[in-house]
């Protein structure tokens, strides 16, 4: 499937369901290959990044069995072995989730090879805190014609480490990492997302001593052995949110089943100040449109527990058909709003700034980085001709195109099979109006 006829004007209503976050289960399948025993992850959905992370572990002799119906996945790394080169770089570019092995292979194998890595195209997302902390736990890193090669020729010891910014996957490295090392391990300025808690809870079930301070601070203490884990994978609050904001920018009504309102409490404030309406049960939460006009606020991303980076983009989309100036000051990503020249063409009227707005000065305030926007709205969107930029702006341009009037062509559409399930199927379900090409 390359791209999507959109005929749009028709509200999304019904009902859809998340399963396992796709920030998590990488991550979690990763974990299971520190352990001597086998592990089983459960709600684990069928999107692409779990194909790619599958086929890198069996390509280090992992048994991967998985039960794509039934959201199961089995695990046994008994048999772990050093892959080829080549195999390994056949997975180049394919997403970043690469970079969290290095940890559990060199742990289980003495080295590890990671291929150049790939994901959304939405600022540098550079490597350096995650190399800085490889080496301070005494891991050697070479830079390859291809990739990068880690070894420990003394083997990984225990470190301190203090992050310049709560980055998500640098302290998924560390945790991954200092598990198995020899001694204490203390991170501070670590990112707190609910992810990262759910991989703690996986490593712990696995025989890891972790502890979480409320200051940001985490401290391990390895062991020599883990055993496999079973777990459920917590919701996917980003998806949950971009159906969030599809039902609001199409004047639709969506019931989110597996939605959870302990990871989105954010989410729920700014979308209950935008004007949109909620009611949460056990199993999901229902967002509508409230049948009345959208307000617009000033907002500002931030690492949990602030407003997430990938929440902004969709509800960006619901912005243009709230009345007045809404200003969103991006801080977590330097280049996230390319996606809005492509809402622009549709009608909708966004200019983007270098200049911090509406907030505090972020690591990007005074450098050549658009990361503030300003949207005046509401404006009527109108077709257009779109090629997906990224995954969460992709998603964003096809809300764009469901609420537009008129026929879109939304093109590079397999983008978005990397991070929602079966997103064609459930657009079906909630009654939008297209064609696959
Ligand atoms: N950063 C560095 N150096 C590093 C690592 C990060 O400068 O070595 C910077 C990044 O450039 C960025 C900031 O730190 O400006 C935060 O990046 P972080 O490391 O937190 O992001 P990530 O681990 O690469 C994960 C998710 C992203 C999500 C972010 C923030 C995965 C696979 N990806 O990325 O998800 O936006 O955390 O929550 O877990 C998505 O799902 O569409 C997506 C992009």
């Amino acid at each position: 499937m390359n791209f999507l006829r959109v005929h749009g004007g028709t509200p999304l209503s019904g009902e859809i369901t998340v399963r396992g976050a796709k920030n998590f289960v990488s991550k979690a399948m990763v974990a299971a290959l520190l352990g001597e025993d086998t592990s089983e992850l459960r709600n684990v959905p069928d999107i692409k990044d779990v194909n790619v992370v599958s086929g890198l572990l069996k390509l280090h002799g992992v048994l991967v069995e998985r039960d794509v119906a039934s959201g199961i996945v089995r695990l046994d790394p008994r048999n772990v072995e050093i892959a080829h080169k080549a195999d390994i770089d056949t997975h180049a570019g394919s997403s970043r989730i690469p970079i969290l092995l290095c940890g559990p292979l060199v742990h289980r194998l003495g080295e590890a090879f990671i291929p150049d890595l790939g994901g959304c195209r939405i600022g540098d997302r550079p490597i350096d805190y995650h190399l800085d902390i490889l080496r301070q736990f005494g891991a050697k890193v070479e830079k390859l014609e291809s990739g990068i090669l880690i070894t420990a020729p003394h083997g990984l010891q225990g470190t301190k480490v203090d992050l310049p910014y709560p980055s998500v996957g640098a302290t998924e490295q560390l945790l991954l990492t200092a598990v198995r090392a020899n001694g204490f391990t203390e991170l501070r300025n670590a990112a707190m997302e609910p992810e990262i808690m759910d991989l703690i809870a996986v490593l712990q079930r696995m025989g890891a001593i972790i502890s979480v301070d409320t200051d940001r601070v985490i401290r391990v203490e390895g062991v020599d052995r883990l055993g496999g884990f079973t777990h459920t994978a917590l919701p996917d609050r980003i998806e949950a949110a971009s159906w969030a904001s599809a039902a609001l920018a199409t004047h639709g009504d969506i019931f989110v089943r597996g939605a959870r309102q302990a990871d989105m409490v954010t989410f729920l404030n700014t979308f209950r100040k935008v004007g949109g309406a909620f009611d949460i049960d056990d199993d999901g939460i229902r967002f509508r449109h409230p049948g009345k006009d959208l307000h617009s606020i000033v907002l500002e991303t931030d690492v949990h527990p602030g407003f997430m980076t990938d929440w902004q983009q969709p509800l960006v989309v619901a912005l243009t058909q709230a009345a007045g100036l809404s200003i969103v000051h991006e801080t977590v990503y330097e280049n996230r709003f390319g996606f809005t020249d492509a809402l622009v063409r549709m009608g909708a009227t966004i200019q983007v700034y270098r200049e911090c707005l509406g907030g505090l000065q972020c690591r990007f305030g005074q450098r050549n980085f658009f990361h503030s926007a300003v949207i005046s709205g509401p404006t009527p969107l109108r077709a257009a001709d779109i090629e997906v930029p990224d995954l969460r702006g992709g998603f964003s341009h096809l809300i764009a195109a469901l609420a537009a009037e008129g026929t879109s062509k939304v093109r590079g559409i397999d983008l978005i099979n990397r991070g929602y399930e079966d997103f064609s199927g459930k657009l079906e379900a909630l009654g939008a109006k297209f064609e696959q090409g």
